[in-house]
Order: C-alpha cells, then structure tokens, then sequence
C-alpha cells in the first residue's frame, strides 16, 4: 500500500513538473516570443575554440534557456565570467539545479530581461533568439557595449551591422560581430 501511494506520488510529482516546464514555456512565449531551444553543438565547439584561456573576462548569454550554452563554455573556461539572463522561470530554476550539481563557480544565471540590464561590462555577448528581437539587440550592443566586445551570433542575423566574420555557414549560421 506504502509503494502505491509512493508510485503515485511520484507520478504525480512528474506530471507536476511537465506541466510547470510547458506552462513557463508558454508565459515565456507569449511575453518574450522565443522559445527555449539550446544551441546546437557545432556553433558551441567553434566559440569555446575562439574564447580566451588565460584572460578575465565576461561573457552574457542573452536567453540562457536551461544553460546548454554556459556549461558547455564553463567546463573549459574557469577565467570567464559566464553571466545567463532568462526569462522562463523553469529555465532558470533548472540551470541554478544545475550550477549546484556541477559545482561551477564561474556561471550565474540571472531572472532578468536582459533588455533592461546594461551590457557595459560584456567582453563577450552571445544569442540564439528570434528574428523580431534583433533590431534590439543590435540597437543596444551599438550604443552600450565597448568597442572590443565580441557578439557571436546563431541563427539570426542582425538587420544592419555586416558581420566581420561568418563562423559557420550551415545553419543554424553562426555570426561573429564587432563593432571596430
Ligand atoms: C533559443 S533559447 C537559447 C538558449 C541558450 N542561449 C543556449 O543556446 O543554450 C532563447 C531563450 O531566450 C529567452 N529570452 C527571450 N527573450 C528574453 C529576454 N528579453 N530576456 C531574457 N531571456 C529572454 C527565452 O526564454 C529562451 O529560453
């Protein structure tokens, strides 16, 4: 009797989580209109190629999504200082679980929109995001970044800024900017 209510509590307990996963996904949807797809591994290996070893720097991940981006990163970049924005509230809890299972230091992931945080300190900015969202994005990297700041860009390119190099040209492509 003790393992039937276990077994349901559980399934339960499953159900409850998918259905928190699908309903964040949906707010995130409707509000910020991109949705929570991590990048695919060959535009991973070409950036942590190009990120510095030996160099403090920071790096923003603009929509972290469940953090694919930044573990992938962390893992072999202990210098960097990988800094997550994101929107859908499971996205955010689940990368945090993660940053504590892994134990990686150099990795935070703030609930925030990253249109309304500055992106002054950024050495490096990354996204994946949507068609609709970069004329914003390319709005604010011109006006707030420094001039060294690399933005690697997936899939999406920005609507004016000619990129100073194309990483990779099977898609989703793979876009490197600066402003210099
Ligand atoms: C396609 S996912 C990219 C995930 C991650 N960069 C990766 O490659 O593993 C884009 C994410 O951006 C988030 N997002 C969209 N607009 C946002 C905003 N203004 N501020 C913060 N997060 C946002 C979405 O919730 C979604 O999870």
């Amino acid at each position: 009797m003790i393992s039937y209510y276990l077994g349901l509590s559980l399934f339960l307990f499953i159900i409850f989580i998918v259905l928190l996963f699908y309903i964040s996904q949906a707010i995130a949807m409707i509000f910020f209109k991109v949705p929570t797809v991590g990048t695919p591994k060959k535009n991973l290996i070409i950036i942590n190629d190009l990120l510095p070893k030996n160099e403090l720097t920071t790096f923003f991940d603009l929509g972290s999504g469940t953090g694919k981006a930044l573990f992938f990163f962390s893992k072999t970049h202990p210098k960097i200082n990988f800094i997550g924005f994101e929107t859908s509230i499971f996205a955010y809890l689940y990368s945090n679980l993660k940053k504590i299972i892994f134990k990686r230091q150099n990795v935070s992931f703030k609930f925030k929109n990253f249109f309304n945080f500055s992106w002054q300190k950024a050495d490096y900015i990354y996204t994946y995001l949507w068609p609709s969202l970069m004329t914003r994005v390319e709005t604010k990297f011109i006006k707030e970044t420094n001039p060294k700041c690399v933005l690697f860009d997936s899939a999406f390119k920005l609507p004016n800024l000619t990129p100073k190099q194309i990483l990779d040209k099977k898609r989703p492509c793979l876009y490197l900017y600066q402003k210099d």
